[in-house]
């Protein structure tokens, strides 16, 4: 465990032997990399060790996990968020030195983060806030890595990290994103794209099995050929498996035995909250976020669908070409969720101080994540021509993709509203991009409705300045 000078030798540890920390630890291992885990449960240490990697230690306890690590030591927490973050830390506290830096690499709030920053800053000790990307298989395979905060703190950590990390086109899926919060702030919102994917996919699912009828085989072979095209992304990829896969206990197909009911652990809403404190619109990951809540009312659903009765029609196009109507509109869905997702970056990246690389952003998504698609490349493309885009459907050729498809988006929402399928996902994303791409609104009405019953006044087309009418009139009868 310490060389023949009595030194710890371990570069980084890990705290929290979960399997997303045991296959980080694992994975560090792979690549050459000493490294020590520490957990109170002593059969997950047992179990660590059983690994018999030469460079991988466990302990049990904190002081002998700690003397296992180089100095200044780096000290990786995957631990759940919220509570046990601040427990691990405020044990770890008294044994530390100034210099030694604590990575957390959980789903945490931003806000938690920069607090925790500050915190440790004002004892020397160095943080960052790390958001990690790609489920346990990523973890011990090749996660996408998002790290912020201070410069320096990343630089000791980061050959581990560009070891770790998957590779597209030979380049590591991780890049110094900023300072402070930025980290997580960046995985927040990878989060909260993949509610908006996942929601999507589900309302073409919904549309296929109630308004076309397809059986799960068809489903299967629908998702297979979207993957094969440049619509392709891990979250349909892992949906062909699923409609793939048969239940051991009913012979019967699984996806049929699971209960209609979406739970979450809070990234797409805070991602939602934030993108409304900020006012810039997230609409269909909010939408995301609320058929999740309705989901879970199972009872409410059941009582009005006795008193709503309706039934489901199917849908009255030719199903060969529906279907490729439905994968372009899944394709320019896809397009808005990120279009907007990116903006909500752009805005908080100012807010924040963050500097973010909107192009690095994109590329280190690009592998490894739940978010990674083909389409990753064209936003790529889209930032590298233009650093400051402001919003991704203001790139030219991704311009041309969604008007390519935008007759299927209306066709889908229309048939959706016939069938009577829910498809409250994809209807967001036409009334953002009708909305969107609108130089006239009508918000010239929410204005005068203000004036008249608030005296908020108004601007006009024609001069500068602010105006006050009162609207009381007769009216005609
Ligand atoms: C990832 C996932 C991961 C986790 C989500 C699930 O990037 O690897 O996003 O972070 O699976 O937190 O979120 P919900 O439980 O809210 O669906």
């Amino acid at each position: 465990m310490t060389n023949k000078n009595g030194e710890a030798q371990c570069e980084i540890g890990v705290i929290g032997l979960g399997v997303m920390g045991r296959n980080m630890l694992l994975n560090m291992a792979d690549h050459g990399f000493k490294v020590a885990g520490y957990d109170k449960d002593k059969q997950k240490v047992d179990s660590l060790r059983k690994e018999s990697k030469e460079q991988v230690f466990g302990a049990t306890d904190v002081e002998e996990f700690l003397s296992l690590l180089k100095k200044p030591r780096a000290i990786m927490l995957l631990v759940p968020a919220g509570n046990p973050v601040d427990l691990v830390i405020k044990e770890l506290l008294p044994h530390l030195q100034s210099g030694d830096l604590i990575i957390d690499a959980g789903n945490s709030h931003f806000t938690d983060t920069d607090i925790r920053a500050q915190n440790l800053q004002k004892k020397g000790i160095r943080f960052l806030g790390v958001g990690i990307s790609g489920g346990e298989d990523g973890a011990r395979h090749g996660p996408s890595i998002m790290p912020g905060g201070p410069k320096e703190a990343y630089e000791q950590v980061r050959p581990i990290f560009e070891a770790i990390a998957a590779k597209v086109d030979g380049k590591p899926c991780v890049a110094y994103l900023g300072p402070g919060s930025a980290g997580h702030y960046v995985k927040m919102v990878h989060n909260g794209i993949e509610y908006g994917i996942m929601q999507l996919i589900a309302e073409t699912y919904d549309l296929m099995k109630r308004g076309l009828g397809l059986n799960n085989d068809q489903l299967l072979h629908a998702y297979l050929s979207w993957n094969n095209s440049n619509l392709g992304n891990y979250l349909i990829e892992i949906t062909t498996h699923i409609f793939a896969t048969m239940d051991e206990k009913t012979g019967k197909h699984l996806i049929d035995e699971i209960l209609s009911v979406a739970k979450q652990n809070g990234t797409g809403m805070w991602t939602s909250l934030s993108a409304m404190e900020l006012q810039v619109p997230l609409t269909v990951i909010d939408l995301a976020v609320a058929m999740r809540d309705l989901s879970v009312l199972v009872k409410e659903r059941e009582q009005a669908n006795s008193l709503y009765k309706r039934p489901i029609q199917q849908v009255s196009i030719d199903h060969t070409i529906f279907l490729k109507q439905l994968q372009g509109a899944l394709l320019i869905g896809n397009i808005i969720i990120c279009a907007q997702a990116m903006a909500l970056l752009a805005v908080a990246s100012e807010k924040y101080a963050y500097h973010l690389n909107l192009e690095s952003v994109a590329r280190i998504w690009q592998g490894g994540c739940i978010i990674r698609a083909k389409l990753l490349d064209d936003y790529s493309a889209a930032f590298r021509l233009n650093a400051k885009l402001s919003n991704l459907l203001l790139d030219p050729k991704l311009s041309e993709k969604v008007m390519a498809h935008q007759e299927d988006l209306r066709q889908v929402v229309c048939q959706a509203s016939i069938t009577g399928v829910p498809m409250p996902g994809f209807m967001a994303a036409l009334g953002y991009l009708d909305a969107y791409r609108s130089s006239w609104s009508p918000a010239n009405l929410i204005q005068a409705q203000r004036d008249y019953f608030g005296s908020h006044t108004y601007e006009r087309v024609d001069s500068k300045g602010t105006f006050h009418t009162k609207w009381e009139k007769d009216l005609p009868t």
